[in-house]
């Protein structure tokens, strides 16, 4: 069984409606609907917006449903010049901007407990993302994806978060899915398709606009399972 979780429904309903046998749990408020897609097995959920509920999300598809992988899929602003809206970022690793004992001595960004700043995602999985993506023709970036408990919309914050951590997309739900999977030893990956500059510059019509970048995610997701191995080990 492979997890798929999107924040929005925008960002999981296309995956949806491509499932066969599909049947849905509520667990905590979330919808978790199983099926087969491209004959793997899958768990989809959309599960709101931010850290907690994307880690909750994550942790019960891990005990409930038992998954061997978990794929983030979603929108994402941009943090680097070679990223623009429409290309996609692809983790290689994920860390949280708003995690911050540093008044303490620690480094910022520091996951006390498991003294980790950045967890790695699967380079099984982004490797096979990054040659679909680009099969696609579209621009991509592999790097270091961040997550915080805030849309990011200032040039300053924007500015602090790339410099600080090398990253190259702003969301809010990647980091805390790597850290439910590092701490149960499962693999995962996040896929951004960038919807806007992460400076406060956000279209009106953010929602809408976002609807159509995730959507790109959807299909770079869909392509992705259309390739993935039932047998292939992942690291
Ligand atoms: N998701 C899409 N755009 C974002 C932004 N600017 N900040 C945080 N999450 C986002």
């Amino acid at each position: 069984m492979i997890g798929i979780i999107g924040a929005m429904q925008v960002e999981i309903d296309g995956l949806k409606a491509m499932l066969k046998d599909a049947a849905a749990t509520r667990i905590s408020g979330i919808d978790f609907v199983t099926g087969r897609l491209h004959g793997h097995e899958v768990v989809l959920a959309v599960c709101g917006v931010g850290k907690v509920f994307a880690a909750l999300c994550a942790q019960t598809m891990i005990l409930r449903f038992g998954v061997r992988a978990i794929i983030n899929t979603g929108v994402a602003g941009t943090l680097c010049p070679q990223l623009g809206i429409g290309d996609v970022a692809i983790a290689r690793q994920v860390v949280q901007h708003d995690m911050d004992t540093s008044p303490l001595g620690d480094p910022v960004g520091l996951l006390s407990g498991i003294n980790q700043v950045y967890l790695p995602a699967s380079s099984t999985l982004s490797n096979l993302v990054a040659q679909v993506v680009g099969e696609k023709g579209m621009n991509y970036k592999l790097g270091t994806i961040a997550t915080g408990d805030q849309f990011l919309a200032t040039e300053e914050r924007k500015r602090w978060i790339h410099s600080t951590f090398d990253a190259i997309a702003g969301e809010m739900e990647g980091g805390s899915i790597g850290h439910v999977c590092y701490v149960n030893q499962i693999p995962f990956a996040v896929i951004r398709t960038i919807s806007d500059d992460a400076d406060g510059n956000v279209p009106n019509n953010f929602a809408d606009f976002a609807a159509e970048t995730a959507r790109s995610a959807i299909s770079i997701t869909a392509a992705v399972l259309e390739r993935l191995n039932d047998e292939q080990e992942l690291d």
